[in-house]
């Protein structure tokens, strides 16, 4: 899909920094039309970022925006903005999007900013939360999608999944297992909000319809196995 596709899907601006995995996730799920939405534009500050590449094997309309060449973020910001407008971009998706975002993108785009962070926020907000976790010695983690707010990933959450850690494991293999349900939460909020199934009520964001509750709890050591 490419911004001259014609439709009235939700039309997405994704920003990646790295490798684009979860950019990935939401072109193959846009593919299989599980995600009734389209990706308008991939922008990176970053000119290696794999997630150029996989927007260009996909057809994609991409383009780097070096934030080095500005001296405020704030030039920088508006730049990313007037080409998100250009592409008439309804949602912002920042998917591995290693700059803070400030007030000349959260008023270009209010509450249609969002993010996912790999931890269960509010635990483990910035950088390096795996390795965070490990050390807490939290028995699960999981990963956040969430709105954006001018906070450091305190937006209301949309999404959340868990996954257990292990005794032995490192912070590269709790971080894979919190990927690979990054995956899947991730072109699934979009939907619902492609769907207009989500209400923002302050911090709380609820479906509409609500969905049936899950009666399930999750224990880590398990109650028995022994
Ligand atoms: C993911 O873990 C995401 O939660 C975090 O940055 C990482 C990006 O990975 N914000 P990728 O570039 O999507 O592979």
């Amino acid at each position: 899909m490419n911004s001259a596709t014609p439709s009235l899907k939700l039309q997405l601006g994704i920003l990646a920094s790295g490798s684009g995995s979860n950019l990935q996730a939401i072109i193959d799920r846009c593919n299989d039309s599980s995600l009734q939405a389209n990706i308008a534009l991939v922008i990176s500050n970053n000119p290696e970022a794999f997630a150029l590449q996989r927007a260009a094997q996909a057809g994609i309309s991409h383009c780097c925006i070096d934030h080095r060449q500005f001296e405020q973020r704030d030039d920088f910001e508006r730049a990313v903005v007037a080409k998100l407008q250009e592409s008439k971009v309804e949602l912002v998706v920042l998917a591995g999007f290693m700059r803070l975002i400030g007030d000349t993108f959260l008023h270009a785009f209010p509450q249609r900013i969002i993010n996912i962070h790999p931890a269960l926020l509010p635990a483990f907000p910035g950088l390096h939360v795996q390795q965070k976790a490990l050390d807490y010695g939290a028995k699960f983690s999981g990963c956040t999608v969430h709105l954006v707010d001018s906070g450091v990933d305190t937006g209301p959450i949309i999404m959340q999944a868990v996954v257990p850690v292990y005794d032995d494991d490192s912070a590269d293999d709790l971080a894979a297992r919190i990927l690979v349900e990054e995956h899947k939460i991730y072109p699934r909020a979009i939907q619902l909000l492609a769907a207009g199934r989500l209400k923002i009520e302050g911090r709380r964001v609820r479906s509409v319809p609500a969905f049936p509750p899950t009666p399930v709890a999750l224990h880590n050591p398990p109650l028995q196995n022994d």
